[in-house]
């Protein structure tokens, strides 16, 4: 098994620094992050999932839905099973992530996107819901730049979902992101957006889980 930290951060004393190289990491590792939902994080991933499903149940229009930085696929799987009506997507960076992601799943649809170019492939205002799952730490410096995008395809009443693995000693982004509360401030300031809801959980897992909701203000 690769270890991540050969290929997204690199630690130098103790400091992170972000290499990112995820289509490395997708040839070297079968199941980068156990995403498949084995081992390690295999509770905290089936805890903090079903915590997304609700909130995608709880939105009354939802036939069309993307979750960027969908890597192989597992949980946009997920909500297709779940929304057997709904358009669902799953986009990604790593070219091999999506063509090992179409290979396991033949219902999504799967390509390759960067989230800061979502708005150059979908339609303006056309997207009922965004699930960014496991990305914020590798889009720390282009949250901004992502987020504008994001909104751009979103529909007047859409809807943002962020979920996020929180480290109890976090090592990367603190001058931005800094753990929970500094992340809920600084979504709380964002411009051009509404956050609707914040939801911390430590259910005694190494990593603590945090859910974003948030509204785009198309003005
Ligand atoms: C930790 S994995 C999460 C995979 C999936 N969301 C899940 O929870 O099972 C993070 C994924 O984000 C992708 N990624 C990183 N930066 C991205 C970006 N700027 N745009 C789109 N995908 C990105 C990586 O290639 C990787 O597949």
């Amino acid at each position: 098994m690769a270890d991540s930290k050969d290929y997204i951060f690199k630690n130098t004393n103790g400091k992170l620094d972000f290499i990112g190289d995820f289509e490395g990491f997708y040839q070297a590792d079968e199941d980068p992050w156990c995403q498949s939902g084995q081992g390690d994080m295999a509770r905290y991933y089936q805890k903090s999932r079903q915590r997304i499903l609700n909130k995608i149940d709880n939105k009354e229009e939802k036939s069309f839905i993307i979750e960027v930085g969908c890597g192989l696929g597992h949980f946009t799987e997920q909500i297709k099973v779940h929304h057997p009506t709904s358009e669902v997507f799953g986009v990604d960076l790593s070219q091999t992530a999506i063509t090992k992601a179409k290979k396991l799943f033949a219902e999504p649809n799967f390509f390759v996107c960067n989230a800061k170019e979502l708005s150059s492939q979908f339609s303006i205002k056309s997207v009922d819901v965004v699930i960014l799952n496991q990305l914020l730490w590798y889009i720390v410096d282009d949250i901004e730049e992502a987020l504008a995008s994001i909104r751009a395809v979103l529909k007047q009443n859409g809807l943002l979902i962020i979920s996020n693995a929180f480290a109890r000693e976090q090592k990367y982004g603190l001058e931005k992101l800094p753990y929970f509360d500094g992340t809920q401030r600084f979504l709380t300031n964002m411009n051009e957006w509404q956050l609707i809801s914040a939801e911390y959980y430590d259910d005694n897992e190494t990593h603590t889980d945090g859910h974003f909701q948030m509204r785009p203000l198309h003005g």
